[in-house]
């Protein structure tokens, strides 16, 4: 089996760093002419750069998610450059915490804007196109916290909650178009936003307790998942999520395997 992407036309948002570029790179390296767009300038410049060096095809816009006028103006754009729009991935988030009492407004607005929001407005912008070509792959970063959400998470847990419910609607309104949409839940990935990876020793192991895979997760595995949902072979899974988390809470103490498996030597803490 072999993923043929060469020649589709993406546009991965929020992909300046972390997952999203990961996304992005990999869908370039595939050959899909990938459009990036991200707020923070410096890093797409960084990612203009290796696309230019390593040859791949596509092009970076700065936009903001929370505006639709900005968005409109990228997706005309690459709808005159390249004609048409095959996957849509909506990678752009933020995570803000704190418990219900102490969350501030404008935190729980900047949250539920960005994740939630900002991948309406740009399934808004770009459904009329993929109607048109009467296909279409729509790509949406939930989390593991749509799932089971974690202390303090109010905000965040429920912008990825109306993620994963959003999905479910609009694959039901974009069927007849046989355009599909999904979405994933990350678990633990290190990047910028978590810093996962450099918690105290003590912290990081609390976390990876709650992993039936104990270890981190790499971007590439979300990359990963991105290619086969875009691709032709998972033509018939819609109005799904997908749980990319290493197994996370998969049974209630996953830790017992490996403190059986560190009995018998075959696992060290
Ligand atoms: N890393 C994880 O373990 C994890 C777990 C669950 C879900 N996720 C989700 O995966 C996605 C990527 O996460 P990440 O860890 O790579 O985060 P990250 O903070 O490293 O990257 C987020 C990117 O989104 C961009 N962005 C933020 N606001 C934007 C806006 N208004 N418009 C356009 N771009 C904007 C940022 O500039 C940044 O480049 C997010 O939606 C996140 O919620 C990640």
């Amino acid at each position: 089996m072999h993923i043929d992407l060469n020649g589709k036309v993406a546009i991965v948002t929020g992909a300046g760093r972390g997952i999203g570029r990961e996304i992005a790179v990999t869908l370039a390296r595939e050959g899909v002419i990938t459009v990036v767009t991200d707020i923070n300038e410096s890093n797409l410049n960084d990612l203009r750069q290796e696309f230019v060096q390593q040859g791949y095809q596509g092009s970076q816009y700065l936009c903001d998610v929370r505006e639709f006028g900005q968005i409109a103006e990228v997706v005309r754009d690459v709808e005159q450059k390249l004609g048409r729009i095959d996957i849509l991935v909506n990678n752009a988030g933020v995570a803000g915490g704190g418990t219900v009492d102490t969350l501030q407004e404008e935190v729980w607005d900047l949250n539920l804007d960005i994740n939630l929001k900002g991948t309406f407005l740009m399934c808004k912008a770009v459904v009329p196109i993929m109607k048109k070509q009467k296909s279409g792959r729509i790509i949406n970063a939930a989390s593991f916290a749509a799932i089971v959400p974690s202390y303090g998470s109010a905000a965040y847990a429920s912008s990825k909650a109306g993620v994963e419910q959003f999905t479910r609607v609009l694959a039901g309104e974009l069927g007849p178009w046989d355009i599909t949409v999904n979405c994933y839940s990350p678990g633990m990935i290190p990047t910028d936003m978590n810093h996962f990876a450099e918690l105290p020793a003590q912290q990081q192991q609390r976390l990876l307790d709650t992993l039936t895979l104990r270890h981190w997760g790499k971007k590439d595995d979300v990359a990963h998942l991105i290619c086969f949902l875009a691709s032709d072979f998972a033509g018939y899974i819609t109005g799904t999520m997908i749980d990319v988390s290493g197994g996370k809470l998969a049974t209630q103490i996953p830790r017992i395997a490996y403190e059986r498996a560190a009995a018998d030597g075959k696992y060290e803490f």
